[in-house]
């Protein structure tokens, strides 16, 4: 059973997503309505850990639903994967009052969050990635954006690929995971979609796709490549000598995890905070928010990270079977 908790954490670790802010201030001022007190942690786990602690009220938190990034702002914290780190983290929200933490960010944020957890703090994870990474939730803060800032900029991509009858190679974020990938192929009708998940690295496949569909009388050829595979401008190239066709590469990098954030972004990542809220009330502890089957939820952290998630064999079939 948890403690009283009187003073809740809040931090972004990780890659920034869109729909961060409207998260945090969901935090604060449904913290505040439940009586509690706020406490903003600045950098992720690093400021944590540093003790770059402020005060927050409702008033810190105005303006910035409508805002991308982050106005704790965010690191990625290598020492949170040492003992010392985490027990220097620790140490810090008990220094400052801090029973309770909530972290927004991705998998590697929670398993932080999970070990500082072992020292005695309350702590809920709110999925925070542009990735939808998350394996407990079908939800993740700023993938809607992401993928429709995305979207928007491979139909541009489209419009000069058609007049000039060329091939067009556009890569988009996802080191690990083509979920971004996946649904911008499937929204900008791509005629490949190159998946870490799924990619066999073979060009010829691709070539012959190519040289096919030109016989089709088809004057573009969109290939969407997920960053985990990269190097799109060596592919490019190569795809040009294959087929004679020009070939372009568009690396649409960082663009993707800025910007305003979508209605569905700043209503879901809303939700969850208050969501995150009322459970540390509700003297829930170590859980992770999710959003599934329909509805907004929440797991014991071991096993929300215990999960796996596949992409969909289904969508994946079915790109492939449209884009002739
Ligand atoms: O936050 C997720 C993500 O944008 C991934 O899609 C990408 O692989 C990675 O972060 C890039 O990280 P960084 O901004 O640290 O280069």
């Amino acid at each position: 059973m948890a403690g009283k908790v009187s003073t809740i954490g809040v931090l972004t670790s990780g890659g920034d997503a869109p729909g961060m802010n409207a998260a945090i201030r969901a935090v604060v001022r449904s913290a505040i309505v439940h009586g509690k007190k706020v406490k903003g942690i600045k950098k992720g786990y690093s400021g944590l850990m540093a003790g770059e602690i402020v005060d927050m009220n409702a008033k810190s938190v105005s303006d910035i639903i409508q805002r991308g990034g982050t106005i704790l702002q965010t690191a990625r914290c290598e020492e949170m994967y040492t003992a010392e780190g985490v027990e220097q983290a620790a140490k810090s929200c008990k220094e400052n009052d801090i029973d309770a933490l909530v972290v927004i960010g991705g998998d590697g944020s929670f398993r932080g969050m999970k070990e500082i957890s072992s020292y005695g703090i309350n702590t809920v994870g709110i999925p925070g990635t542009i990735d939808l990474d998350i394996s407990c939730t079908e939800y993740t803060i700023g993938f809607d954006t992401a993928v429709n800032t995305a979207m928007e900029a491979i139909d541009k991509v489209r419009d000069t690929s058609t007049s000039h009858e060329r091939c067009s190679i556009i890569e988009v974020m996802g080191r690990h995971a083509g979920y971004i990938a996946l649904w911008c192929g499937l929204a900008n009708g791509a005629e490949d979609i190159l998946l870490p998940e799924k990619y066999d690295y073979d060009e010829q496949k691709l070539v012959d796709h190519i040289i096919e569909n030109r016989k089709r009388g088809k004057k573009h050829h969109i290939i969407i490549n997920a960053e985990g595979i990269g190097r799109s401008i060596g592919m490019a190239q190569r795809i040009e000598a294959a087929t004679g066709l020009e070939t372009r590469a568009t690396i649409l990098g960082h663009m993707q995890r800025g910007g305003n954030p979508t209605c569905k972004d700043r209503v879901y990542a809303t939700t969850m905070g208050c969501y995150a809220v009322d459970i540390i009330c509700q003297g829930k502890t170590n859980r992770v928010v999710a959003y599934k089957d329909g509805d907004f939820t929440d797991f014991d952290i071991e096993e929300a990270l215990g999960q796996k998630k596949e992409i969909s064999e289904y969508q994946y079939r079915i790109s492939k079977e449209l884009s002739i």
